[in-house]
């Protein structure tokens, strides 16, 4: 081979390399069905959950079941699902911050009613805290929270609240005046109603696509669905295979 051919070989080589880089690189981020939205405001909508129908066709819904159906509004930029404002979706370990109310309690009745749709997912025990008190196993379906009270509160009122952990601090100067009206609630979610065993049988509506299996560790409902090892991406659209391994 002349030194000249054998330089452009290698500019090839390299020329492709850095595509495959790219195109890995590329699918890594395909978080969402084609033709919806990815992000609302800076809040990123990993797919299974999704903000209305697909722009090109079919139209399908954005989201793979009712529940993780969100609604972006384009005017303020707030995510929301339900009645509460999204802060944040992970869709690796399966949870969901949400902006939650604080209950107050003013001489003698509640004047909110902090509700959550937890028929749907569930208040994670791990990540939050109800005051000091540890949130009973697989809490679900809070109609309303249930006040514990701070001693001599702030004149007529208590509060009460479901909150992550270290999301709040508690201040002296909360008995004088209690400065947060919603606080940072994390819930866990799943796919599905029923568990993995279910699809034993049949891969009827399986949610786990290529590359990934189904894992029902510590689900009281449903499933979620995992990358294969070696493969990552979101497991609801298909993993592909790791970089490292790539090349
Ligand atoms: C999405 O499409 C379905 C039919 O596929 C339709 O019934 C529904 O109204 C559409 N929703 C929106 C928000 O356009
Ligand atoms: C997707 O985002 C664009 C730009 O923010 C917005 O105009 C459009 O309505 C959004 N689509 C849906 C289905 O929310
Ligand atoms: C969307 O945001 C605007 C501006 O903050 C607000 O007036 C409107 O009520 C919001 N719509 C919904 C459905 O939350
Ligand atoms: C609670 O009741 C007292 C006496 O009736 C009243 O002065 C006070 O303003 C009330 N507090 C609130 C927060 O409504
Ligand atoms: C609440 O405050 C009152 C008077 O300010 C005081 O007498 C009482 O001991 C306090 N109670 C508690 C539990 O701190
Ligand atoms: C899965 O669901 C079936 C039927 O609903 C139930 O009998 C079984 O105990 C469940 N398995 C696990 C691991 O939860
Ligand atoms: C299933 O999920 C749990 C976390 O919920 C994780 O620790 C475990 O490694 C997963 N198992 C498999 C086989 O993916």
């Amino acid at each position: 081979m002349e030194p000249l051919q054998l330089r452009e070989v290698l500019m090839f080589a390299l020329a492709l390399a850095m595509v495959v880089v790219a195109v890995a690189l590329a699918s890594d981020q395909i978080q969402t069905l084609p033709g919806c939205n990815s992000t609302c405001g800076n809040i990123q909508i990993p797919y299974p959950f999704g903000v209305g129908n697909s722009s090109t066709q079919p139209q399908q819904p954005c989201y793979l079941e009712p529940k993780f159906h969100l609604v972006c509004n384009n005017s303020n930029s707030n995510l929301l699902w339900s009645n509460l404002i999204v802060l944040s979706i992970n869709g690796i370990a399966h949870q969901m911050d949400l902006s939650f109310w604080v209950a107050r309690f003013c001489n003698d009745s509640y004047d909110n009613n902090p509700w959550i749709r937890t028929a749907d997912f569930s208040v994670s025990r791990k990540e939050n805290k109800f005051l000091t008190v540890d949130i009973p196993p697989r809490m679900r379906r809070i109609s309303s929270v249930q006040a514990a009270t701070f001693s001599n509160s702030t004149r007529d009122c208590s509060y009460s609240f479901l909150a992550k952990h270290n999301s709040y601090d508690f201040s002296t100067s909360h008995l004088q005046s209690f400065p947060y009206k919603t606080l940072p609630l994390v819930v866990d979610w799943t796919v599905g109603e029923q568990n993995c065993s279910r699809f034993e049988s049949s891969r009827n509506e399986y949610a786990c696509k290529d590359h990934s299996h189904c894992n029902d560790t510590d689900t009281d409902i449903g499933y979620r669905c995992t990358c294969d090892h070696g493969y990552q991406g979101n497991p609801y659209l298909g993993c592909t295979v790791k970089l490292r391994y790539a090349l």
